[in-house]
């Protein structure tokens, strides 16, 4: 198993080429000794073809989230997991437009992911997956996953700390055995508190566990207009500049949704 003191991991690309550049960049700055990336590459933003020439060059361990199962398989859904009518309406607009703008050689790429990764941090033994590592579309949240459940979670599946995403929030859950999970955020679309950046997550470990949330600022107007000429719904397009979801927002636990705007 690997060992390492200090990594960049980060989620939910949403085919935000733009905003995995700078990632990347602020991964390499501080000296992460590797990149994982937890899956959902695909969706919500434009020409998903360019992120493959950088996860590669970027040497990012990518996880199978549940898009990537879904476009690498050419499902007829992305299993985002969404259970009220307009939300599916909108994702499945996304997903359309992406089946339809992935190439053959990237379906492949994303087929053959793995769907868990596990490695060393000082001490602490890491397990990644992308929702949850019982169910790829799980959502975990700070305010509503009983603690409980996170320690079955640790337990079962023998791990210290469990790495997700999925959701799109990012939070850290210190528990009281000790170990910890962390939802690392997403880095395709910001956050729903009316800001233009996304979140990418670098985690060290010497004695204790450091869990650092990392603003990633980049050039959002661009990938707006990007979004725009290629005819994406507009109610995107309004996310990314303004930093409030629009749609997919039935999923969101009662204090998650209070915060944003809509
Ligand atoms: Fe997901």
């Amino acid at each position: 198993m690997q060992q390492y003191s200090r990594v960049a991991v980060f989620g939910g690309v949403y085919n935000n080429h733009l905003s995995l550049r700078e990632a990347i960049a602020r991964a390499r700055e501080d000296k992460a000794e590797c990149m994982y990336c937890l899956g959902d590459l695909g969706g919500f933003g434009p020409n998903p073809d360019k992120l493959l020439p950088i996860l590669l060059e970027g040497n990012i361990n990518v996880l199978q989230g549940n898009y990537d199962d879904s476009i690498g398989n050419e499902k007829h859904d992305c299993a985002c997991g969404y259970t009220d009518p307009k939300d599916n309406h909108y994702a499945q607009i996304s997903y359309d437009y992406t089946l339809a703008h992935t190439s053959a050689e990237f379906k492949r790429y994303q087929s053959q992911l793995p769907t868990e990764y596990r490695f060393k941090l000082g001490k602490y033994n890491v397990l990644c997956a992308h929702g949850s590592p019982r169910q790829t579309n799980e959502f975990l949240w700070y305010t509503s996953t009983p603690v409980h459940f996170l320690e079955k979670l640790c337990d079962d599946y023998r791990a210290d700390v469990i790495l997700v995403t999925h959701t799109g929030i990012k939070w850290h859950r210190a528990l009281p055995s000790g170990r910890h999970v962390v939802n690392v955020g997403v880095i395709g679309r910001p956050e729903n508190d009316g800001k233009t950046n996304v979140w990418s997550t670098h985690l060290t470990a010497n004695d204790d566990l450091h869990v650092e949330f990392l603003p990633i600022h980049y050039d959002h107007e661009s990938l707006a207009a990007e979004m725009k000429s290629e005819k994406l719904p507009p109610e995107f397009v309004e996310t990314i500049r303004t930093g409030w979801w629009t749609t997919c927002l039935e999923i969101l636990p009662p204090k998650e949704r209070a915060m944003g705007r809509y």
